[in-house]
């Protein structure tokens, strides 16, 4: 009893002694950064503060850490002289790290791979390393409001580079719905690109590479819960995949139309939007794109035709017509081989 009362009177006491001793570091750096006049003269002669908030640091994730856990390069106070480079977040977030960060998952790895961390390891200034997204003392979990990677937060966070994007996303159907009406069935950057795992379109890889696209868009709107709550058909996978487009780009054809080749890249709008490049009136701009001279009545007709539907009407018929010429055709080869060969047989059997 007594020596559990000791054991317990020890840790107690360690765990007091690392705490204030960290704190006592972190208030050495604090003296100084808290003044809110703190500032750095760049050699281009501007003037950057370098004054830290610690209310935002001890509301982060990484409220237990030491100032020098990140600014690693800060090994005496004052620091006058020492060149202080950015923060390797990767330090310890990877697989087998001994902090106890959440998902390690090779996050590290992921993200050297992708285009991000390939133009930055090319020497790329614009390239986001992980505080570029994530945010450097203001770092939450993904599932907090405030995160910058928070989804309803993702648009914006990616924006910042790619103003373009960005700029069409807002206010296309799926930008509209998340960013306006707090819609979370839609989809954000990185629902189509990935989180950490972004590559160009032009990677084959790519969940955007054209002939991965339909599988990026289908996740969705193939899922009939979703998609009823917003009463949109979910007919829209099937009847591409079954369409002329569909099959040819199955076989490799990257030329033909995947759903963004019609619907477009990050300014999706509903087909009764004016602006929409699938409304009635743009089709024939749409569609000529890729068929020169296409008109009106080229692109009259419904595009997502169901031809298992008799509404399709002629394309239906027709279908069918060959589905049922090539099972004809197949039973007939059929009762052919099977005649020839009781004929050979029973030639045989009669030994002629
Ligand atoms: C004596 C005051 C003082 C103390 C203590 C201090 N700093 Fe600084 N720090 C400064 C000043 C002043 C600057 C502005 C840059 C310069 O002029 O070197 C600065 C700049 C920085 C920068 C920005 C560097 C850059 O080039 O952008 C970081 C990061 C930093 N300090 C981290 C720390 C850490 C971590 C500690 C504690 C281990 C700490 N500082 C303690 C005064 C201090
Ligand atoms: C989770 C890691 C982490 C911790 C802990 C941390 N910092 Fe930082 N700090 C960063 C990142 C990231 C940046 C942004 C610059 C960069 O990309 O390296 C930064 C920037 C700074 C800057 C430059 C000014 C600015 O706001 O851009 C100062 C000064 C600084 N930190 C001081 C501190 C002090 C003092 C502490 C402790 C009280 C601290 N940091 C704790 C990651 C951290
Ligand atoms: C010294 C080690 C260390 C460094 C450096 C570090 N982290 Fe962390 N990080 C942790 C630990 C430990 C946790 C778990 C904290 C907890 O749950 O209490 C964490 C948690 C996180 C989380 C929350 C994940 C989740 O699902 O809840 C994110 C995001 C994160 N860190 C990003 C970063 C970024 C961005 C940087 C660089 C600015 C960075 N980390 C630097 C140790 C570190
Ligand atoms: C291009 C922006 C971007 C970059 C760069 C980036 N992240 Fe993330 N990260 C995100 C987004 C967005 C999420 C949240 C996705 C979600 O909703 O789950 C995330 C999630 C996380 C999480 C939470 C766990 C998880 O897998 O969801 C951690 C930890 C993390 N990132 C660490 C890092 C580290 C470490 C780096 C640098 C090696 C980094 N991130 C680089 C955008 C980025
Ligand atoms: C509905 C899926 C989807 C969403 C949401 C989406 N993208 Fe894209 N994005 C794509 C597709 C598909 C391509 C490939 C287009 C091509 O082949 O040219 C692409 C291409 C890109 C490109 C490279 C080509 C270009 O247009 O510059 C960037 C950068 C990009 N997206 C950034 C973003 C950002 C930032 C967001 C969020 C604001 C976003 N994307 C949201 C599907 C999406
Ligand atoms: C700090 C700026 C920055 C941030 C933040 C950022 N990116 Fe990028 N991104 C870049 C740069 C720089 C490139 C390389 C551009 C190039 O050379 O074509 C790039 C490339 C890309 C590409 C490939 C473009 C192409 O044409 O090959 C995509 C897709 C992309 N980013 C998506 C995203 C998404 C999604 C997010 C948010 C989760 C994001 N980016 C956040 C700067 C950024
Ligand atoms: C994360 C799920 C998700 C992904 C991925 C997704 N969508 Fe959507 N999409 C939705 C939801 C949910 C709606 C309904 C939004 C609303 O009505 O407010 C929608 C609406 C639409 C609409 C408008 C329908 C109408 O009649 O109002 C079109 C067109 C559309 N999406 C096309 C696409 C295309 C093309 C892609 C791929 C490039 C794609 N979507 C990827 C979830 C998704
Ligand atoms: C050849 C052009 C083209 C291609 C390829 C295409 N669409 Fe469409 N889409 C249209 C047109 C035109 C409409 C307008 C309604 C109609 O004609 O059926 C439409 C309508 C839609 C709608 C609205 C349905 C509703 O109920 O409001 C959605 C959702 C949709 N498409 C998703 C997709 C998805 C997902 C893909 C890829 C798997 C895709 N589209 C491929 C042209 C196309
Ligand atoms: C990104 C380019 C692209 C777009 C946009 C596009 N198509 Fe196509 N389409 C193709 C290709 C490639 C083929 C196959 C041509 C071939 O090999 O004969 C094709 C074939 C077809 C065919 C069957 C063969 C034929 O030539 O009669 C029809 C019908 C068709 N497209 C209709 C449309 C309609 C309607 C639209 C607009 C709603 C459209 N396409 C938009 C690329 C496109």
């Amino acid at each position: 009893m007594k020596s559990k009362l000791y054991i317990m009177f020890i840790s107690l006491a360690s765990i007091i002694l690392v705490t204030s001793n960290s704190n006592a570091v972190i208030r050495k750096c604090i003296i100084c950064h808290q003044k809110p006049e703190i500032k750095k003269v760049l050699p281009t002669g501007e003037v950057i503060s370098v004054y830290v908030d610690k209310d935002i640091l001890r509301h982060s994730v990484h409220r237990r850490l030491k100032c020098q856990d990140c600014h690693t390069d800060v090994t005496v106070i004052p620091h006058k002289g020492i060149k202080i480079g950015r923060v390797h977040c990767e330090r310890c977030h990877y697989k087998g790290s001994p902090y106890p960060v959440p998902k390690p998952d090779h996050i590290y790895k992921k993200y050297w791979n992708s285009i991000h961390g390939k133009k930055r390891r090319a020497g790329d200034p614009h390239a986001p390393w992980c505080q570029d997204c994530h945010g450097g003392h203001n770092v939450l979990p993904p599932s907090n409001p405030k995160s910058l990677v928070y989804k309803k937060n993702v648009p914006a966070t990616c924006g910042k580079c790619h103003k373009k994007a960005y700029k069409e996303y807002k206010d296309s159907v799926h930008g509209v719905a998340l960013l306006k009406k707090g819609i979370m069935d839609v989809p954000s950057c990185t629902d189509c690109h990935g989180k950490h795992a972004v590559y160009s379109p032009g990677k084959p890889y790519s969940s955007v590479n054209p002939q991965k696209v339909p599988e990026t868009c289908i996740k969705c709107h193939a899922n009939k819960a979703i998609m009823k709550r917003f009463d949109v058909s979910v007919d829209t996978a099937t009847t591409y995949e079954d369409s002329f487009h569909g099959i040819a780009l199955k076989f490799g054809e990257l030329k033909a139309a995947n759903c963004s080749s019609c619907h477009g890249v990050h300014n999706i709008r509903a087909p009764s939007d004016p602006l929409s490049t699938v409304n009635k009136k743009n089709l024939p701009k749409t569609c000529g794109k890729c068929h020169p001279g296409a008109n009106e009545n080229f692109a009259k007709g419904k595009v997502h035709l169901d031809i298992h539907s008799k509404s399709a009407g002629m394309v239906y018929y027709l279908a069918n017509f060959f589905i049922f010429l090539t099972a004809g055709t197949m039973t007939v080869l059929f009762i052919h081989i099977f005649l020839d060969l009781y004929r050979r047989v029973k030639e045989k059997r009669e030994g002629l």
